[in-house]
């Protein structure tokens, strides 16, 4: 196994062995791609305070997330199409969350389907949902969501219509992606994914094909979300979705602090403040100059946490210390799972796991739950430049 020592070394790998229009898929944002490129530089404009000669013994990373108990306060965010990027990727994934102790959350849009995750794991994970206009599919979903028992409910907000990513129109992203020359041509240098197809069955929309009825193409994610996904969502819609879910609720794709006011006052057990990684209204602000926004928006009462430019611990700890509960990665993990699998995603929490582990340890800090704006070094402008 290659020694692995940061999440960028696990990106290199990705890039070699997974296809070009998946890689593609996972490593863009919409149109110009500055909400993408600035949820990282954000990150790098905030600096960690030093401290020495203080007891950096016993420290702990363990907190909650949601209530439900997690080794360390980041978790899985979901990825539409994770079996493309490995076979029965979501599995993979999965099974490294629960032996690492930190929630996996399986989208809508997941290869493999709810079920079947939880025939091959054996602790509860969270499930995503896109609200679709098909009500009987709606509420079907609900229900095998509840069926397996899935720890939560993951409500994606900023979704209802699909950012353009240039790259998929171009690559004709589908799932299982087409036979033309180009992919073929791609695919002869990706032996080990093509063997890991050809062994599973899984390499369609697992909670869909046989689920949904008159979708056209259910191959390709811009067809199915320009015919099912539901514009005319609002807040009375979410209130009929949580009271058919009955259970924990996480309203993720919060940018906004009137927005998270709302949603704050109904109810959810969490919110995630998101951009979707980049991928949805180019030209937002990056997350984490938002986050202390809504964080003062609306106090303790809902826990806040975040998500959308992630790549080290070293993050995750200016989340925190920026006010959030916790902090979700997508490609991070992703990278892992294309790189190797299961264990690739083990190494990306692991790698994000020392990472926060001794850059908190750095800070004069023991626990995660202690961190906060006194770790922080920030810019001057950087709350002001835009007056959210
Ligand atoms: C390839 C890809 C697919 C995604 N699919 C979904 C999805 O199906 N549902 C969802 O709520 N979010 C989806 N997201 C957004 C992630 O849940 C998360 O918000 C985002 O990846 C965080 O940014 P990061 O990748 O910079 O960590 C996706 C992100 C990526 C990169």
């Amino acid at each position: 196994m290659p020694v692995i020592t940061c999440i960028d070394d696990l990106k290199q790998l990705y890039r070699a062995r997974t296809p070009k229009m998946f890689y593609d898929y996972a490593e863009s944002g919409s149109y110009t791609g500055q909400t993408f490129a600035e949820n990282s530089s954000d990150f790098a404009r905030l600096k960690l305070r030093q401290k020495v000669a203080v007891d950096m013994s016993n420290r702990n990373t363990a907190t909650t997330i949601a209530g439900l108990p997690a080794s360390m306060p980041v978790g899985l965010a979901p990825v539409g199409l994770t079996g493309m990027q490995h076979a029965d990727g979501e599995i993979h994934a999965a099974r490294a969350a629960e032996k690492f102790g930190v929630p996996y959350t399986l989208s809508t849009m997941s290869i493999c389907s709810i079920e079947d995750v939880a025939e091959n794991t054996t602790k509860p994970f969270m499930f995503q949902l896109y609200v679709m206009k098909d009500q009987d599919f709606l509420a079907a979903i609900i229900e095998r969501a509840k069926a397996v028992n899935c720890s939560a409910l993951v409500l994606t907000l900023d979704l209802q219509i699909l950012g353009q990513r240039h790259k998929d129109l171009k690559n004709g992203l589908s799932a299982p992606p087409k036979l033309t020359l180009p992919t073929l041509l791609d695919l002869a240098t990706r032996w080990r994914w093509g063997m890991g197809m050809l062994q599973t069955k899984r390499r369609f929309f697992g909670n869909i094909v046989g689920h949904a009825k008159g979708v056209a193409d259910p191959s390709s994610l811009m067809s199915w979300t320009s015919q099912q996904f539901d514009e005319r969502l609002d807040w009375d819609k979410i209130a009929r979705i949580r009271d058919m879910w009955g259970g924990k609720l996480i309203l993720k794709g919060i940018l906004d602090p009137e927005d998270a006011r709302i949603a704050a006052n109904f109810g959810a057990d969490a919110i995630i403040v998101s951009n979707h990684g980049g991928r949805q209204l180019d030209g937002a602000l990056s997350s984490i100059r938002m986050l202390p926004h809504i964080v003062e928006a609306v106090g303790d009462r809902v826990e806040v946490h975040m998500d959308s430019g992630i790549r080290s611990g070293q993050d995750v700890l200016k989340a925190l210390a920026y006010g959030a509960h916790a902090a979700w990665i997508g490609r991070a993990y992703i990278y892992g799972l294309g790189a190797m699998g299961e264990a690739g995603v083990t190494a990306a929490l692991e790698v994000i796991r020392k990472e926060l582990d001794i850059s908190m340890a750095l800070c004069g800090e023991r626990d995660v739950k202690n961190l906060g704006l006194h770790n922080l070094l920030v810019p001057q402008d950087f709350l002001t430049e835009y007056g959210a």
